[in-house]
């Protein structure tokens, strides 16, 4: 098969001539050419494997560009890479190489394309396309990719222990292939994985994490996190998950399985949201149930505080995962801590005064709270969910009601501790903690309305409750 037509940019030209003034072949290699022949958007991203070295190639054909673009030199790897437009083309050596047990630092030798191609993760990633001039085009799928893409299969090249095992990450990349791209992994492969799973401990909290947020940023993300189940890997990586994969039953009353809850929860969000982080929200919003679970005769299962040290356990998650310990980490807590509150309101009738002191705890957060908390409602009575879903209507409708009158969505005291200071001569005291607190709460509780005027006289009132009086001078 030839896909001459399809290597139209100037790069593989460019790349083309280069090997052939060094005398060395050379390929276009993995996700490019999987991603070509899926159809799929064209990510910036080229690796280029060349039967010699990767970094001479690099250096020619930064040579043979008009701009001459800077070669990046990865000497301990053997690798290079330049930019070319908007595009970044990589450059490596065909190598022949095996990791050791402890680590993922390779043994590396020199190979020919086909030992690289060997030693590749999956067999729709070590489909090649010959840029040399013989043959430009032409594909080179020594392990029958091609079928296995008809197929929707992913199989690695070599035995799954031997490739597993040279990289652990391969396992997190097979499933979230699987999940991207609606393939099947094969059961040998499967197998593999539950048998390597531990090994997975070797690799950084960083790159498992760019898996994760792979996996999180498709269409129906429990397709890999149930693979991530049912091979064990989740249970390493993720155990406050899987720790909510139980049903039990006292006395005729069961609780419902807080694991599949979840993960329906974070299909739920998909449709509704694309940032990672509401979605890392929705797969965390119950993680302290399974700790705070009790049961009394007179509730039945309880989870009190869930939300509360849910939040903490948030926070523990990011250090051990080497996430970023930034505001997407405490925006993750805040949605976590917050997660019941608007379901709690839509199962009541719904009050100004709750609405307004949801708005100003959730702040400018406040929608994406609302949409997590609608992607919770995997109820499947037909009532309740009618019921909740009209509630949150409702609390939608009066959250912008509630916003234009009082704008307490970023709240600013509308007297300044400094005013009340001058207004009653006062030091630093507790007294002005108090009067701003009162202010704020009747602001709250829609006994005031949000203006100066009005916190004024409040304030007057409450101050001479105090025995404060009006500054003379
Ligand atoms: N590769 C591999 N083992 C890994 C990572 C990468 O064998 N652990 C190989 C595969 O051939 C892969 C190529 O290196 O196609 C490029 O890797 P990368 O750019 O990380 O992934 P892509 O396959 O291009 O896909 P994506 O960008 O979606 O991750």
């Amino acid at each position: 098969m030839n896909y001459k037509s399809a290597l139209n940019n100037k790069i593989f030209e460019v790349i083309s001539q280069a090997s052939q003034e060094l005398n060395i072949d050379s390929y276009v290699i993995g996700g490019f050419v999987r991603d070509l022949i899926l159809k799929r958007d064209f990510k910036k991203d080229i690796d280029i494997v060349a039967v010699g070295s990767g970094i001479e190639l690099a250096l020619k054909v930064s040579d043979l560009l008009p701009k001459k673009p800077k070669v990046q030199v990865f000497k301990n790897y053997g690798t290079a890479m330049l930019r070319f437009e908007d595009t970044e083309i990589e450059f490596v050596g065909a190598r022949k190489e095996s990791y050791t047990q402890d680590s993922r630092n390779p043994i590396v030798e020199n190979g020919s394309l086909e030992d690289d191609q060997n030693r590749r993760d999956f067999t729709i990633n070590a489909l090649a396309l010959s840029l040399n001039t013989t043959n430009f085009g032409e594909l080179l799928d020594p392990f029958n990719g091609l079928e296995d893409i008809e197929n929707k299969t992913l199989r690695t090249p070599l035995d799954p222990d031997i490739t597993y095992s040279d990289d652990p990450l391969r396992m997190l990349r097979g499933i979230r292939f699987a999940n991207q791209l609606g393939f099947a992994i094969e059961e040998k492969s499967l197998e593999s994985i539950q048998k390597n799973a531990e090994r997975i401990k070797i690799i950084s909290g960083e790159r498992i994490v760019d898996e994760l947020n792979k996996i999180l940023s498709t269409d129906k993300p429990s397709v890999g996190f149930l693979l991530l189940f049912k091979t064990g890997l989740l249970e390493i990586i993720l155990p406050e998950l899987t720790a909510l994969n139980q049903v039990e039953e006292i006395e005729g009353h069961t609780h419902k399985n807080n694991f599949y809850h979840t993960l329906e929860v974070v299909d739920n969000i998909c449709p509704n949201t694309d940032d990672v982080w509401l979605r890392w929200a929705a797969l965390l919003h119950d993680i302290g149930k399974a700790p705070t679970k009790r049961f009394n005769k007179k509730q039945g299962w309880t989870f009190h505080g869930h939300e509360f040290l849910g939040g903490k356990m948030v926070k523990k998650i990011f250090e051990r995962l080497h996430m970023p310990l930034n505001q997407k980490m405490k925006f993750v807590q805040k949605m976590v801590m917050m997660s019941s509150r608007p379901i709690v309101l839509s199962q009541d009738t719904v009050t100004d005064s709750a609405v307004r002191r949801l708005v100003f705890d959730a702040g400018e957060d406040v929608e994406n709270l609302m949409t997590l908390c609608e992607a919770d409602i995997t109820t499947k009575n037909p009532s309740k969910f009618k019921k909740y879903h009209n509630n949150f209507e409702i609390v939608r409708k009066k959250i912008v009601e509630v916003e234009e009158r009082d704008h307490v969505r970023q709240f600013q005291p509308p007297i300044s501790g400094e005013e009340i200071m001058e207004i009653f001569n006062l030091k630093p005291s507790r007294e002005i903690g108090i009067l701003k607190e009162a202010i704020k709460e009747a602001i709250l509780e829609g006994e005031i309305p949000n203006d100066y005027q009005a916190a004024y006289d409040f304030m007057l009132k409450k101050a001479k409750k105090l025995g404060l009086k009006i500054n003379a001078c």
